[in-house]
Order: structure tokens, then sequence, then C-alpha cells
């Protein structure tokens, strides 16, 4: 693939001065620590990681890297990078090796691929030019508008919530820091017993953490020392903060551990919901999937608070975007992927970004390590393997059952379509006759790729971990005997032809995936697939 050095959704920004200030936040984040929390574990003042990760403090002493550290359970290369990027002594841009992979075990410092943490450095920020301008565009409307960020697991809500925060980006669409206040708060630290008061305080002390002018901080600091805080005292927090010209975006990374706790009921959003309409607050949220599919109950769904955000759907990166990454991630290193690596990397990573730095992030090392081309997909294939399974699982236990099949009819038509792997709308209806509906949904998801009306699973590895699943675990289970007395009727159910296939390859499946075949048993199409099913895989 061509180097190129487009610069699509990328501001151009000056060297790294708040590179620790990144590093800090993210690895405490990671490590489910609050500023404090962390300043407490180490033995730090809570204002010396405040400084820090604001970049008031560009570094770090020795002893306070060290203690930091130590809080952080950082050991081997991952600990001296960060003790380097602390004392102001890596290279700019280094990342950190976070949480294994071929990374962690080959300790590199240089690698210009990150995959263990969301993305904190704009300069490592790629593509989304299109919803990060709809985001701020809406920001720097006269009504001050908020969006929901939707996208499944690892497809890159935080590192866009990331990029968006940050000063100098924002600065460059016109939502600088001397008016515009962006507030970002991990929500997964929300818990079953925490509620409203405690999000909000939680807000207000983020807020004052960030904000530059005094008279608002001294507010915010006069209202964490209230026992009691109210929807008044908020209205009246948020007229001071408009009548000093000011605007405050929260940015609430996974706003289903809010939407999901029964502690936040109608009160709470109705509340949210006057303060954004009669103030300068704007909200991002990120979710998994839409907000109001996310609603513990009926009541909290029909909210008019929902109504207020546009939906901003996280997809695949385009072509464009990928080779962007890739040619500015290698760019001042002495690696050139070959077209062959280019091939492999594409056919096992599609276009996800997290899958494309992994994967990326793998190739590089095979470089590093001297290996030929042949040696370095063996490499690739291997590690990229070990590293995906994990994410495969989470995308197929949220996946509904009609979700199973299309993925599984999927996983079949590639088997016969290799090496290209592609097939059409036809070829799955021909094995599911309620494909589309579900396409659609794993297309948005990201699972299913489409070119000129050809369909594929985004990894070459997905349709055979899909397949494999259907009889590993096997013996573990309960005897199919057992099963059966359990749950026989829907099978008698089925009779004639169908009837006899489907007990046929029902003894030879996981119990786990037994109720799959049985739903596609009762399709029109259901006889083709397990004909199929049973020739492909089972024989
Ligand atoms: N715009 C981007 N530019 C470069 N890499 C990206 C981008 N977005 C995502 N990535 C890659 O994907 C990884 C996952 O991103 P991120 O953590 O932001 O995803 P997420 O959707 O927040 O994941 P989760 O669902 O686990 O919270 C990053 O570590 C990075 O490797
Ligand atoms: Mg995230």
């Amino acid at each position: 693939m061509a180097v190129g050095s487009g610069s699509e959704g990328v501001v151009a920004v000056d060297p790294p001065v708040v590179a620790f200030a990144g590093l800090l936040r993210q690895l405490r984040v990671h490590a489910g620590l609050s500023q404090e929390e962390l300043a407490e574990a180490a033995g730090v003042g809570a204002r010396t990681v405040s400084d820090l990760e604001r970049g008031v403090a560009l570094t770090a002493r020795k002893d306070t890297a060290r203690l930091l550290a130590d809080a952080l359970n950082l050991s081997g290369t991952a600990r001296a990078s960060f003790e380097a990027v602390a004392r102001g002594r890596a290279a700019p841009g280094a990342s950190l090796p976070l949480d294994g992979g071929v990374a962690g075990a080959g300790g590199t410092l240089n690698n210009p691929f990150t995959y263990g943490n969301p993305i904190s450095d704009p300069r490592r920020f790629f593509g989304r030019a299109r919803e990060v301008e709809q985001i701020f565009g809406r920001l720097r409307n006269e009504e001050f508008e908020s969006s929901s960020v939707v996208g499944d697991r690892r497809i890159g809500k935080t590192s866009l919530l990331n990029y968006l925060a940050d000063p100098r980006v924002r600065a460059a669409h016109g939502l600088g820091p001397e008016r515009y206040n962006f507030v970002y708060v991990d929500l997964q630290m929300v818990d079953k017993v925490m509620g409203p008061e405690q999000l909000w305080r939680r807000l207000l002390v983020l807020m004052r953490q960030q904000c530059a002018d005094d008279g608002i901080t001294g507010i915010l600091a006069a209202l964490e020392r209230r026992e009691r805080l109210d929807t008044f005292d908020l209205d009246e927090l948020f007229q001071e903060v408009d009548d000093r010209g000011q605007h405050v975006v929260f940015l609430l990374d996974e706003f289903e551990h809010v939407t999901g706790n029964v502690n936040f009921g109608p009160d709470f959003y109705y509340g949210f919901r006057s303060m954004m309409i009669h103030h300068k607050v704007a909200l991002v949220t990120s979710s998994r999937l839409e907000l109001i599919q996310l609603c513990h109950s009926e009541t909290v769904k029909s909210s008019p608070f929902f109504n207020i955000f546009a939906n901003i759907n996280l997809r695949m990166f385009s072509d464009a975007d990928c080779q962007v990454m890739i040619s500015r991630s290698l760019s001042g290193t002495t690696v050139q992927f070959s077209e062959r690596d280019m091939e492999h990397l594409l056919d096992l990573a599609g276009l996800h970004p997290y899958f494309l730095q992994a994967a990326s992030c793998m190739l590089y090392e095979s470089h590093r390590m001297g290996l030929g081309e042949a040696a370095r997909k063996v490499f690739l294939a291997e590690h990229f393997r070990g590293e995906a399974m994990p994410h495969f699982v989470d995308y197929w236990d949220n996946s509904g059952v009609y979700e199973k099949i299309v993925l599984t009819a999927a996983a079949l038509l590639e088997r016969t379509a290799e090496p290209l792997r592609a097939f059409s709308l036809k070829d799955l209806n021909g094995l599911f006759s309620r494909a589309e509906p579900s396409v659609e949904r794993l297309e948005k998801r990201g699972l299913l790729m489409s070119r000129d009306g050809r369909y594929r699973l985004f990894s070459s590895v997905l349709g055979p971990w899909v397949l494999a699943q259907f009889t590993a675990e096997f013996s573990e289970e309960q005897s199919y005997h057992e099963w059966l007395a359990a749950n026989g009727e829907p099978v008698e159910r089925i009779t004639g032809k169908e009837g006899g296939l489907l007990r046929e390859i029902l003894p030879r499946i996981g119990a786990r995936h037994r109720q799959l075949i049985i739903t596609w048993a009762n399709d029109p199409q259901g006889l083709a697939a397990l004909s199929s099913l049973l020739t492909n895989v089972l024989a």
C-alpha cells in the first residue's frame, strides 16, 4: 500500500507537552482509580496527581514517578517506560505496552501502534473526521446541542471522546478552553450504590479541576463542601456559568452504566434535561447501544431527555483512514509494510480500528525481529488469533439469536467462497430467510463488511472461530439424552425431512448452541443451512 500523508481528522499539534498527563490519566482510569484514590495509594498529594494530569506539571520527580508506578502496579518494561515518560526522557509518543500482546512480551518502546488503551494523543488519532465535525458542529450551534456516540466494543468511543476533549483539538474547531469547559468522566465507576447526587458531585469535582475561571472554581469548591446538593444549587451554578460567558460539555463515557442503573430514575433525567435547556450545558455520551435501548425501565425510556441527542454511529474505518493510520504511524520508523503484509493485515483485521492497531503492532514487531515475509505471516496469524478470541467471545455473547444465525451462515458461506470469502445477500437469504435486519445490525456493529453488494465477515479468523464453537466444549457438557429429556418438545415438533436432519445434527452440537439450531430449523431455509452445517463442519 502506498505511503501517504493525508491529514483528515487530524489536527496538527505541537510536540507532546502533555504526553505524561494523558498517559497517567489513561493508566489511572485503566486501574479504575479516581485521582484522589491514586494519590492516596501512592502516598502523594491529590494536587500532584491533578497537576500532572492537567499538564500543569509537565514531568514528575523521580520518587513521585516511582510511587505512582507502584500504586499503578506497573512492572518490567511498562514500568521502565512509565518512569521514562514521567521524567520527560522517553521518545515523544512512545507507546506503553499495557495489556499483554506482543508489545507487552517483547517490551518495545518504539512500536508506533497502540491497542492496549484508548488513544489519548491526538497525533495518534486517525479518521472520524465526519463524526468529529458533526459533534463540534452541534456544539457551535446557538442551541449548544448534545450528541450520543454509539459503537460496539473497541470501535473507538473513548478514543473519540479523548480527542474531542483535547484542548488543542477543540480550539482548532472554535471551542477553545477559554470559554468551553470539557469535562470527561468514565462512568464505569458508577456502581450499584451510587446515585444522582454522587454523580453530580463527581462531575463538579472534575469540572473544577479543569476550569480556568476562578469565579466558577470558587463556587464549585463551596458546593463540594455542602452536605446536600439539590437541583436549585445546580441551577444557580450553571446560571453563574452562563453569566460569565462560559459553556460546559460533559463527556460521559459508557453512559449505559447510568441509564441501566435503577438509582437513576425519571427525576434525574428531567433535572439534567432542564439544566441543558436553560443553560449552556451539553452532553456527549458514549454507549455500546443506542441510549434508548439501554434504559432500565419504560418510564425512563420515555423520558424526553433522550430526544435531545443526535446519534453518531461509530463504524469501521474507511480505506483512506486505514492507509493514513498505517503510513503516518510508520513514518519516522525504519519499518515498511510490504504489499503482502498489507493484504494479510487487512484480511485479519478488516477496517476495524482496534484490530488494525493490534495486527499492525504485531506486524511491526515481526519486522523488528527480522523475520522474512512468510515467517511474518505465520507470526501475525498466531498472535492475532490469541488477541482476537476474547473479543469474538464478547461479540458472540452480545448477539441475538438471529444475529448468531447470520454470523454462522456467513461463516458457512465464506468457507465455500474461499479465497475471496465474498457472498451476496441472496446467498445469505438462501440459508436464513430473516437475515436482512440482522445483516444491517451486524454491519453497524462492524462485524460484517460490504463492498459493491458483496459481504464478508470483517476478519478471516472470525468465521472459523464461529464454526468451531458448535463443537467446542462439547465433551464437558450434559449428555445429549439428558438435554433432550429437558428440552425435547421443540425438537419433536419438527417433523419430516427437517426433523430427520435436525436429529442427526443436534447430538453433534454443544448444548449452548442447540437452541439456535432449532430456531434455524424452523426457518423456511433451515434445511439448506443444516445440510450445509452437516457437510461443512460436522463431517
Ligand atoms: N480513531 C482512532 N485512531 C487510531 N486508533 C484507534 C482509533 N479508534 C480506536 N482505535 C484503536 O482501537 C482501540 C480501542 O479504542 P477505544 O478504547 O477508544 O474503544 P472503545 O470503543 O472505547 O472500547 P470499549 O468498548 O472497550 O470501551 C484503541 O486502543 C486503538 O488501538
Ligand atoms: Mg471505551
